[in-house]
């Protein structure tokens, strides 16, 4: 079974990235997924302190809940991450999931070693999920840049987006005419995507 792990960045519950996310995540139970969320700021996660272990052991050194989502993030098939643009990247809490994963791209790229399983490996797919207030859609360009270098640092080679701007006040999601439905879509199509290339390897 397809399993898709959806991270909700955002601090404010119900908000637009967490009402996109539950559509996502409706979708890809429709299309046959087993689904799973994480609620970033429910968990215990420090932000990286820059001490460097990780680059000779691969592992951090912080004592939290990062242990349990590294093993999540690496296992799914599909990860949703959904985020809302704070000053031009995403909010804290999920910069901070994100820069935890210094020490899987120091597993990878410093040690060589496999971070995924290599046979389900290129079955991997993510979605990118989020609102920003500004009426400008340049408004994504950093937030963009930052998922671009999470999901090849977690051996998700492509991964789609669906970002709304001109999405502010919360419940914004709710009264667009599309935002929810295609979401929903989403969803279902990274399941289908990942099915059809899991036929293919396994
Ligand atoms: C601290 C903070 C910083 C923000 N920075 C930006 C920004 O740089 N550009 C922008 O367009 N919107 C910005 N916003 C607006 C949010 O991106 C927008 O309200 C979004 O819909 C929030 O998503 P959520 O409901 O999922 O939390 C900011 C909001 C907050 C609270």
């Amino acid at each position: 079974m397809v399993r898709i792990l959806g991270i909700a960045g955002s601090p404010r519950q119900n908000g637009n990235t967490s009402l996109l996310l539950q559509e996502a995540l409706r979708g890809a139970e429709q299309a046959g997924a087993a689904v799973e969320k994480v609620l970033l700021c429910k968990r215990n996660i420090y932000p990286c302190v820059g001490c460097d272990d990780c680059r000779k052991s691969g592992q951090c050194s912080l004592d939290d809940n990062m242990d349990q989502l590294y093993r999540k993030v690496l296992a799914a098939n599909g990860i949703v991450i959904a985020a809302p643009v704070y000053f031009n990247s995403v909010n804290a809490q999920t910069k901070a999931f994100i820069d935890r994963f210094q020490c899987i791209w120091e597993r990878k790229n410093e040690l060589g070693q496999e971070v995924t399983d290599p046979l389900t490996r290129p079955a991997r797919r993510g979605l990118f999920l989020s609102a920003a207030r500004g009426d400008d859609p340049r408004v994504f360009d950093g937030a963009i840049k930052v998922m671009d270098r999470f999901f090849e640092t977690v051996d998700v080679d492509y991964y789609e987006r669906l970002l709304f701007f001109r999405m502010g006040e919360k419940g914004a999601a709710q009264k667009h005419p599309t935002a929810l439905g295609d979401a929903f879509k989403l969803g279902e199509h990274l399941v289908e995507e990942i099915s059809r290339h899991l036929a293919t390897v396994t």
